[in-house]
């Protein structure tokens, strides 16, 4: 009991980035063998080693030795290079020019369409759905600080879907064809410019762009993507006013932080340089950090220990509230892509609570012992908390709760989701957000980047490229008969 409260403790204490993030493991460490951690120490400072030399070969030009190839690691240090450049060159840093960009199509237009699949989507929309209001697209302009709605597409095929927002763009360029409020503005994104689901999609909102509003497509219309490719090639032919580049050595899923999420996020109105800064300061915690005291390697060794020791290779993602599942969603693509590769890799599943309580939560309770529960808590609520009212009719039995806030409802309702998990010796463990900002976003996609790679350094897997996923891609192109 003492061991396990000074454990506690401790872990408390040292797991803090000043008001950062912070990883509580403490009653998962219970059903691991004493000093299990501390065991992997060596393994796991290795592994951070190999994860930061990684980006000394990749900046060194040289080439990328064989067994280190693919080679991605360039998501690291990014951040902080952005930071660097907008130190030194102001008005002509990247993050301005995104940022110029962003006004620009604010002005324009009052419809964003973002078109991209996997790592050209996912990070967009999980910083969408935890920083937006969830009712964004139903506001006024002013209530949103006219930035434009948002909509996503490209990231399926799925005809009648796609019917249906090309008509509603229709119907507002119809109402309002001079203005702002009728216009539509489209960010195309594909690294490889190959892709074919944001490629067709890319098709169809370009020509409606072309048609409705012409004459303004090259302002309306900005891609990002790599240094080469259709889409660069496109984008060349088409003349537009702007086009960003995906870095060479970041890829699709370590992308989030590159053009690829921060125009979206700069034209939905996000602060862009809170979010790198969060990141960068993550990145610096991970380099420095003891292994006692570093989120990233502590975050690793809990989740390589359980899967190790215990066969837990089903990790949950429980996210509370509604506002993380997106961010689950991506770190789901992250996991699988990275580290699911030689028959081998954990599975990662997120789930939304206290929704999901009401359907997984009977087979986290009593099924299978092969989950590792890691609870992704937001912190306080952005906005005044709403509290239950009293009410004259009491049948509902409420009134007991009159002036109770919500957030007091989830907090019973994760304390004792974690009780009942610990009574039945299931595994679970806290990741904890200050609070719901850009910067506490950007430490926590950097975090999960980094550990994913450690993770993998760490068991021998190379985390970077996908080659899984282009069997598909083959076959459907062939099925088609593209060449
Ligand atoms: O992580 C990855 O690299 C993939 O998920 C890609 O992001 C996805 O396949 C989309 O590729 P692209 O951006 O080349 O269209």
């Amino acid at each position: 009991m003492f061991r396990c409260l000074l454990l506690r403790n401790l872990h408390k204490a040292l797991l803090m980035i000043d008001s950062l993030l912070s990883y509580h493991p403490e009653a998962a460490l219970r059903l691991l063998r004493p000093g299990r951690l501390a065991g992997l120490q060596h393994a796991l400072e290795a592994a951070r080693d190999a994860t930061l030399n990684d980006v000394e070969i990749w900046q060194s030009g040289e080439p990328v030795p064989p067994e280190r190839q693919p080679l991605d690691a360039g998501f690291i240090q990014w951040p902080e290079e952005l930071l660097a450049d907008l130190q030194s060159n102001r008005g002509e840093s990247l993050i301005a020019r995104l940022e110029s960009t962003g006004s620009r199509l604010r002005q324009l237009a009052d419809s964003l369409v973002v078109l991209g699949i996997g790592g050209s989507y996912m990070g967009m929309r999980a910083m969408f759905e935890a920083l937006r209001p969830s009712c964004w697209n139903e506001l006024s302009r002013s209530e949103r600080d006219e930035a434009p709605r948002l909509y996503f597409d490209g990231w399926n095929v799925d005809s009648d879907r796609q019917h249906e927002l090309l008509s509603l763009l229709e119907r507002r360029a119809v109402a309002s064809p001079d203005a702002p409020a009728g216009r539509t503005a489209i960010i195309s994104i594909s690294k490889s410019g190959g892709t074919l689901e944001p490629a067709v999609a890319f098709r169809a909102f370009r020509d409606f762009v072309e048609q409705r509003f012409p004459g303004m497509d090259r302002d309306l219309v900005v891609p990002v993507t790599g240094e080469s490719g259709r889409l660069r090639s496109l984008a060349e032919a088409a003349g537009y006013r702007d086009v960003y580049s995906i870095p060479e050595g970041i890829g699709g899923r370590f992308s989030v932080l590159t053009a690829v999420g921060l125009l979206p996020a700069v034209t939905a109105g996000l602060n862009i340089r809170s979010l790198l800064q969060g990141a960068a300061t993550l990145t610096d915690h991970f380099r420095r950090a003891p292994f006692e005291q570093n989120v990233v390697l502590q975050f690793v060794a809990v989740c390589h220990a359980f899967e190790a020791d215990h066969g837990m290779n089903c990790r949950v993602l429980s996210t509370w509230g509604s506002r993380l599942e997106a961010v689950g969603l991506w770190y789901d693509q992250l996991l699988s892509e990275s580290l699911g590769k030689h028959e081998r890799g954990a599975t990662p599943l997120t789930v939304v609570n206290t929704r999901d309580l009401h359907s997984r939560g009977q087979q986290h309770q009593e099924g299978r012992r092969d989950k590792l529960i890691t609870n992704l808590l937001p912190g306080p609520p952005v906005l005044a908390p709403v509290a239950v009212a009293a009410h004259r009719l009491d049948q509902d039995r409420l009134n007991q709760l009159a002036g109770t806030t919500l957030p007091r409802i989830l907090d019973a309702a994760i304390a004792g989701t974690n009780q009942a998990y610990a009574e039945a010796g299931r595994p679970t463990a806290d990741l904890q957000l200050p609070g719901l900002s850009e910067h506490s976003l950007g430490q926590l996609f950097q975090m999960l980047m980094l550990a994913t790679v450690v993770e993998g350094r760490l068991v021998g897997t190379n985390p970077y490229g996908q080659p899984g996923v282009e069997a598909y891609k083959r076959n459907m192109q062939a099925n088609l008969g593209i060449r």
